[in-house]
């Protein structure tokens, strides 16, 4: 309700009908004002032929849902937000850098079409890993489709906070950030291995990545660690040559790079 509208209440209309929550998720969206779907009016539902309210498919109100619910777990940052493909060096001093274009190449074909696939970038640090999934994740962001971008280390941290707040809601309870993790449409996992490994984060890890296995769900992962050295479970999985790309990034650290190679 607008704010002069509700000024104009007085203590008469106390026992009026109560206002509907504003904060109800399932509230119609108001049609007021300009109607940017000429498909649905604006109430981002549609009644399908059963006579059931879908999501509009020309507003893309699930997707947007969905990239809206897992933008708190992210771990996108001003420098990742600058991180492309365009900007992603391939040639220094006029030499191409076969590396390089390979893990480039690969980047860009998983984020053209990500769906039923896995692909893993290991190498030594600075050597362009984060850059590209952080280029996968902005691209996808892009063309609208729900993926997220998270460290391992954040996404650890996410569920020892969920198990410290003990709630009961899909953001905060462990169960409801699992289950986000396990069915995000696009997991991008940075600085998989980063953390001392114990068995709790070993059977997290594995109940996400099995989970996104067996139902053949995108996933990235970059990482230090040769997949040979993981946990069997995980290092055999991380290794389906149906289903993943493994390939090694041994180019040299971009960071300790003299700047004139930079630019
Ligand atoms: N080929 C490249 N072209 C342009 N910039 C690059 C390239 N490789 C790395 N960089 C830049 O160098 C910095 C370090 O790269 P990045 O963070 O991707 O390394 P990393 O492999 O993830 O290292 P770490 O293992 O330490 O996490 C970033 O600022 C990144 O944008
Ligand atoms: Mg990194
Ligand atoms: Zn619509």
């Amino acid at each position: 309700m607008p704010a002069a509208a509700s000024n104009r209440r007085t203590a008469l209309d106390a026992h009026a009908a109560p206002e509907p929550r504003r904060s109800d998720p399932d509230a119609p969206v108001d049609a007021q004002g300009d109607v940017d779907c000429a498909y649905c009016g604006n109430k981002r539902f549609v009644l399908d032929a059963r006579g059931e309210l879908k999501p509009c498919p020309q507003c893309d109100t699930a997707q947007r849902w969905k990239l809206a619910a897992l933008a708190p777990f992210s771990s996108r940052s001003a420098l990742s937000s600058r991180q492309t493909f365009l900007n992603f060096k391939t040639r220094f001093n006029g030499v191409e850098d076969e590396t390089l274009v390979d893990c480039l190449e690969s980047a860009e074909a998983f984020a053209n079409n990500p769906f039923g696939r896995w692909l893993v970038i290991w190498g030594e640090r600075g050597s362009g890993k984060s850059h590209l999934c952080a280029a996968v994740d902005n691209h996808l962001t892009q063309a609208g489709i729900p993926s997220l971008f998270i460290t391992m280390p954040d996404l650890l941290a996410s569920l020892r906070e969920a198990i410290d707040l003990q709630s009961n809601t899909e953001q905060e309870s462990f169960t409801g950030r699992m289950n986000i993790f396990k069915t995000a449409t696009v997991l991008i996992i940075d600085d998989l291995g980063a953390e001392p490994s114990s068995p709790w984060s070993d059977s997290v890890l594995f109940e996400i990545l099995d989970y996104r296995y067996r139902n053949r769900l995108a996933t990235m992962i970059a990482t230090n660690v040769n997949p040979d050295d993981f946990d069997y479970r995980i290092a055999s999985r991380m290794q389906d040559t149906e289903l993943s790309l493994v390939i090694e990034n041994a180019a040299p650290d971009y960071r300790r790079r003299p700047l004139s190679e930079k630019r």
